[in-house]
């Protein structure tokens, strides 16, 4: 397929659809523009059980901290499960497939009595009370669904940490929160083997932190260190817990969850999100975008301990009342026909996965698909990173065979949810093009100088005009930062705006194509990474002397992490191999595996202005092999760019 329109040709499909066809999808937008307050009122009134009506829709008189739902009293867990008892209380509400192909159904009732007992254990043994901390450090296994609920129940503040963090990014994301409790698992099975996490959490306690209890789940049963009077076992504590816990009542603003992310400078960001606003846009992206229906299945494979698995593996899909699969192993295990045995075996109906998982399906396992029954599927989602032609045309065509509408959603950790995507059936699509902005979103690509939207194929900031119910409210313990780093970048009408640290640009129909980042963020394999992380990491290593590290495209994973590092002194340089190894380990301890180097350069010095600062610019275009077209005559030694070009592009 060319860069030609195409339209989801399931015509039964559009037919049942939520929004049906563009004019519904006007007449929202519409709706929107026209009457923004009215748009959002109506909404969280006809989605969300509130405990006590809302009196104010939004207060954003003192934006950029604004107030949705104000007056409302809720209880997000409530929202993901009882009130799905009376209709769905066998339904499935989680399908876990583990590493090792075991497969459990967990039924809106089970995962009501699981999230109570739960709660009831970190209220009664843990003491955990409403506004604390606590901090899940999981694999993909059913109980981190119920830990997030749990928290959510009695009004705790979960901040999930990815497991392939190390044990000092762990750390830093205790410190920053101030977490009391931590919620880890003795680990989980990966290509059939155990993985170990419990001894990441005891690495990452050493000294001083606020945490007093550890709480571990036990997964695969391997021996772990036990701490006496820190660490308990999940699987007895549970044992005698009520499968009764009054859910506390919170207001709609109150914080649900923190989830670290980085920025383009300094330590990763504790982006905060609320109950109402939150939980009403994950539900409604979940009906409008994937368009699951009451009997469908729906599967996202990404981890919980990214924004895609808080909202469109756990809070969306419940609180729609869907099913939702879990899945703990590796796509690509034992094979890259994994996922669609998974499809054909639990017949899912939507699947939801990340560019770099289908260029990697795809080069392992072209074929594959063929090989299984996937007409249970309906629509195909992509997340985290642009998508591009061959991969988007080989997911349409092999997955789906020509029959799925796809969903290219674009959105990040602070959105909460997606911001601009196709409607499945409704909109037009095109390959590798996120389209148009939601219904009630007022995305708009503007020109950073004059905050005036951008014509017709131009570049420009991708920003959202009006506050939006799950927009990020904070970051943790940072209100400047908060301020500063989304929203004084562009200003609309001499008013700042939210500007989402990516570029854009629209295309004769308007459809809006996302192009990257414009900041010191890159994106590997669909994670955010700032470059100036890895870079304080490899600046422990005590003989480096500078360090510049930018992304370059990877044919798998997007964007590989390129380091051009500056050695104290010539020593190290005898012997590469071992510096990089060096490296490697310290990155792999300050913030893990995700952040290894894909090509690391030992430069004779880097190109700096006269002042000092790094010309990123030309290293990237070095990293990429591209010409050098910048004046690099005021450089303070002009004279490096061409050493360091030799070294890279020989
Ligand atoms: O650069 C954009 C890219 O991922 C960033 C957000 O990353 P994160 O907060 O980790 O959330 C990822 C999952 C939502 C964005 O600033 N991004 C996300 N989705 C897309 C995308 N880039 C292009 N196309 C997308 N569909």
């Amino acid at each position: 397929m060319s860069e030609k329109q195409v339209f989801n040709p399931n015509p039964e499909f559009s037919k049942n659809a939520r929004i049906k066809n563009m004019d519904e999808y006007n007449a929202l937008q519409n709706k929107a523009m026209n009457d923004y307050e009215g748009f959002w009122g109506d909404f969280a009134k006809e989605k969300i059980d509130w405990i006590e009506p809302f009196t104010n829709t939004l207060d954003e008189s003192n934006f950029p901290f604004v107030k949705w739902f104000e007056g409302g009293k809720l209880n997000v867990s409530t929202q993901c499960i009882d009130r799905h008892l009376d209709t769905r209380k066998n339904k499935a509400a989680i399908i876990f497939e583990g590493d090792r192909g075991d497969v459990q159904t967990i039924t809106y009732l089970d995962l009501y009595k699981n999230v109570n007992r739960f709660a009831n254990l970190l209220k009664e043994d843990f003491g955990v009370k409403k506004g604390n901390r606590v901090v899940i450090y999981m694999p993909m296994i059913p109980e981190a669904a119920y830990a997030m609920l749990a928290c959510a129940r009695i009004g705790a503040i979960h901040s999930i940490v990815f497991g392939g963090f190390s044990s000092e990014a762990l750390k830093d994301r205790i410190i920053d929160a101030e977490a009391k409790v931590v919620i880890t698992a003795d680990g989980a099975f990966r290509k059939t083997k155990p993985y170990m996490l419990k001894p990441v959490v005891d690495a990452a306690l050493e000294g001083e932190t606020p945490v007093e209890k550890v709480l571990v789940v036990e997964r695969n049963n391997e021996d772990v260190t036990w701490v006496a009077g820190r660490d308990y076992s999940y699987n007895e504590l549970i044992k005698d817990k009520s499968a009764v816990c009054e859910a506390q009542v919170m207001d709609a603003e109150d914080p649900l969850f923190l989830l670290y992310t980085s920025g383009s400078t300094g330590k990763p960001k504790g982006v905060q999100h609320n109950s109402a606003g939150y939980i009403l846009w994950a539900q409604m992206t979940m009906e409008w975008v994937f368009d699951v229906k009451e009997n469908d299945t729906y599967w996202c494979t990404a981890d919980v301990g990214w924004i895609t698995g808080h909202t469109y593996i756990v809070y969306g899909p419940l609180a729609m009342g869907a099913t939702t699969v879990m899945f703990e192993g590796v796509i690509t295990y034992p094979d890259a026909g994994r996922p669609w045995a998974m499809v054909e075996n639990h017949r899912i109906n939507q699947f939801y996965t990340a560019p770099t998982a289908i260029r990697v399906l795809h080069k392992m396992g072209e074929d594959a698909p063929a090989k299984y029954d996937l007409s249970s599927l309906k629509v195909l989602g992509t997340v985290g990173e642009p998508i591009d032609p061959p991969a988007w045309k080989w997911y349409y065509e092999e997955v789906g065979s020509s029959k799925c509408a796809i969903v290219d959603t674009y959105w990040q950790t602070e959105t909460g949810g997606h911001v601009v995507s196709p409607l499945p059936g409704a909109t037009p699509i095109k390959p590798a093009c996120a389209t148009l902005s939601l219904p009630g979103i007022m995305g708009e690509i503007l020109d950073p100088e004059t905050g005036v939207k951008v014509g017709v194929g131009e570049s420009g900031y991708m920003c959202i005009t009006r506050p939006w119910p799950s927009m990020i409210r904070g970051v943790w313990g940072d209100e400047e930062r908060f301020v500063k780093s989304y929203f004084g970048d562009v200003k609309k009408d001499g008013k700042p705006v939210y500007f989402t640290g990516d570029g854009a640009n629209y295309d004769n129909d308007g459809y809006i194509t996302i192009t990257g980042r414009t900041d010191d963020v890159i994106n590997v394999s669909g994670h955010r990474m700032g470059t100036a992380e890895v870079e304080a990491a490899i600046k422990k290593h005590s003989n480096v002397a500078e360090v510049a590290v930018v992304g370059k495209p990877h044919e798998l994973k997007g964007e590989g992490i390129f380091a051009y590092v500056v050695l104290k002194s010539d020593d190290g340089v005898a012997d590469e191999v071992e510096e990089v190894k060096i490296i490697n380990n310290i990155i792999k301890k300050e913030i893990g595996n995700i952040a290894l180097c894909d090509d690391m350069v030992f430069a004779p010095g880097l190109p700096k202005t006269r002042s000092g600062k790094i010309m990123r610019r030309i290293l990237r275009s070095i990293a990429k092999g591209e010409k050098i077209t910048q004046d690099i005559s005021t450089l303070e030694d002009p004279s490096v760019v061409e050493k360091i070009n030799s070294m890279v592009n020989k």
